[in-house]
């Protein structure tokens, strides 16, 4: 059976094993340490963070969270291993889109998100379960799009911004995006109508700054 690295073992980590099985991978998570190792109760095989270049046969993606620490990893590991993409089968693409997604690595695509066109997509970047992308939107590296969120058409998501749970960011236009600057954290239900500072936290409908 051909096999993928997940960096991780967390319940993101289980999430992306969820769409390796479904693409008939079996997954070999990795952990940290010995004690992150220790500390696992799941099913499947686990090495350590340091070992990773003894399994250097299989892709590898990193199924945690939070963006920044994705940043860290695949800087840690460009050239230790070979980063791929995990699509879920039930994820669906605008002309052109799928084919542009997988020129990128490190790119997780959970079970029934759904990308219109002409959206640029960075490296490393996380979408979970059913969240919707629209047209003409960039996507910077170590983005994540929570389960739900809804980027309309004309958006910009800065390096690192998380996207909570079913928030939507209203469409900028051809000539004028709305931009979320990076390293924002937009929280789950918030609507957000207008651009966003970097290094920020917003939450509600309208989006309003709380950090
Ligand atoms: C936005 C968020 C990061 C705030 O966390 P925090 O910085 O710890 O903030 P606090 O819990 O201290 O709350 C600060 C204020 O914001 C409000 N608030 C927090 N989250 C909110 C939300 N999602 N919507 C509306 N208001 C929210 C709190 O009620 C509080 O208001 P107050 O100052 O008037 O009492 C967090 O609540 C959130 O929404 N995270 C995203 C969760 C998510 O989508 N996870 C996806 C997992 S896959």
């Amino acid at each position: 059976m051909k096999r993928i690295g997940i960096f991780g073992t967390s319940g993101m980590a289980r999430e992306a094993r969820d769409i390796a099985d479904a693409l008939g991978y079996s997954a070999v998570f990795v952990a940290r340490n010995a004690e992150e190792r220790a500390a696992f109760h799941d099913s499947g095989d686990v090495i350590l963070e340091s070992e990773v270049g003894n399994y250097k046969d299989m892709p590898y993606v990193i199924g945690i969270g939070e963006g920044a620490v994705r940043a860290k990893i695949a800087a840690r590991h460009a050239n230790t291993v070979r980063f791929g993409n995990l699509i879920h089968p039930s994820a669906t693409f605008g002309c052109g889109q799928r084919q542009h997604i997988e020129t990128r690595s490190g790119v997780i695509i959970c079970a029934g998100v759904r990308f219109t066109s002409n959206i640029s997509v960075g490296d490393f970047t996380l979408f979970n379960l059913n969240a919707t992308i629209s047209h003409d939107s960039i996507i910077a590296d170590y983005v994540t799009v929570s389960p739900n969120a809804c980027i309309l058409g004309n958006v910009s998501i800065g390096e690192a911004a998380w996207i909570g749970a079913g928030a939507i960011i209203n469409q900028g236009s051809s000539d004028r995006k709305v931009t979320i600057g990076n390293n924002t954290l937009i929280g789950s239900g918030a609507v957000i109508i207008t651009d966003c500072d970097a290094d920020a936290v917003y939450v509600g409908v309208p989006g309003r700054k709380t950090k």
